[in-house]
């Protein structure tokens, strides 16, 4: 059996845990980052390691009449120098958006801007973006990392919610306690991404059971739609995207009530059917050279993508050795 079999036949409960695992580890994306034979791979979900180049992408899907959200990528950062560093890139992504009539909209990890750091660091580098988007009347969504920073970074959101409303912040179907976190969210008068969640979490805080988190989906997706204010389903789910739009025609809510989001290079034959109907897509549309935990990330979503990985490096690898 091949490694890609391998990799097809094995639960994918296992496939997720072990690459989510993976993205932990720094040797590996030092390896990674090295290796030419990943790069193309890496390209399909990456829209490149430089500004212009993300530039680049996002002028094209808007083009093709899709939204946009820029994620710089990049988490769990060490030092208060990096966080800043971070923080920078966002503030120079911004107007950069801006000049060139794309979306000034951005996506945030509260990691990478040194929540674990120092709470305070994270704040003043959170208020530094805003302020850029507020000098451009973009908008900042909140991504939501694993269930452990669930509490702190909804804290941060309602903090700069309150300073400046375009901002936004996400919701896992995944985890249990989700239910009430939206009704909260909603009286703060917040705007929800509801996702199902990316992370490998216990038994104690999330439903490990698919099926129980895409039902989870379902119900929060319609208390979300129903509620009257504009929110973002991010799913890449046939089933949870007709049944939104079925909620939607059923109660007469109209198609600038609500978006729906999803990944760059993921389901783009979805993502422009939608957009001819009608309906606003917004493209999560990541940068920057730290591409290896989001990228894992990715792989453990979906099992045929390791074997389209692996499949691509084998081929390279067998055109190096014929001397091509
Ligand atoms: P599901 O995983 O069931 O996939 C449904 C179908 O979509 C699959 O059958 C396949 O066809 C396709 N698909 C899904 N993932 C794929 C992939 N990687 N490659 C190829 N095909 C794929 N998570 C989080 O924890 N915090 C966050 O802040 C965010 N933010 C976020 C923003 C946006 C815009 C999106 C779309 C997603 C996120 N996520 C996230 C990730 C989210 O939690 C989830 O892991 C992925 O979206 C995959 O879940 P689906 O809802 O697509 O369903």
């Amino acid at each position: 059996m091949s490694v890609a079999d391998t990799v097809r036949v094995l639960p994918h409960r296992t496939m997720r845990s072990l690459f989510i695992s993976l993205s932990h580890r720094g040797s590996l994306a030092r390896m990674a980052v090295r290796s030419p034979l990943t790069r193309p791979v890496v390209a399909r979900f990456v829209a490149g390691e430089t500004l212009e180049e993300a530039l680049a992408a996002i002028a094209t899907l808007k083009r093709a009449g899709l939204r946009t959200t820029v994620d710089v990528l990049g988490e769990s950062v060490t030092s208060a120098e990096l966080a800043a560093a971070a923080a920078d890139r966002y503030v120079a992504t911004l107007p950069a958006l801006a000049s060139r009539g794309l979306d000034a909209n951005v996506s945030v990890k509260l990691t990478q801007m040194g929540m674990e750091i120092d709470p305070e660091l994270c704040l003043s580098n959170v208020m530094r973006i805003l302020d850029a988007a507020r000098a451009v009347d973009g908008f900042v969504r909140f991504d939501m990392e694993d269930h452990t920073r669930t509490d702190a970074t909804l804290a941060l959101w309602q903090k700069a919610h309150e300073g400046y409303p375009k901002t936004g912040v996400v919701i896992q179907s995944a985890l249990r306690r989700s239910a009430a976190d939206v009704e909260r969210i909603l009286a703060a008068g917040g705007r929800v991404r509801l996702c199902k969640g990316a992370y490998d979490e216990p038994r104690s805080a999330a439903y490990v059971d698919r099926s129980t988190v895409d039902a989870n989906y379902a119900k929060l997706m319609e208390r979300l739609l129903t509620s009257g204010s504009y929110h973002a389903l991010a799913t890449h789910d046939p089933k949870l995207i007709a049944r939104a739009i079925a909620i939607a025609e059923r109660e007469g809510i109209g198609r600038d009530r609500f978006e729906f989001q999803m990944l760059y290079g993921v389901r783009r034959d979805l993502q422009r059917t939608l957009a001819e109907r009608g309906y606003t897509v917004r493209i999560y549309v990541p940068y920057g050279h730290e591409w290896f935990p989001y990228f894992m990330r990715r792989l453990a979503e979906r099992p045929a993508n390791v074997g389209f990985m692996l499949r691509a490096i084998v081929k390279e690898e067998t055109r190096r050795l014929r001397g091509h």
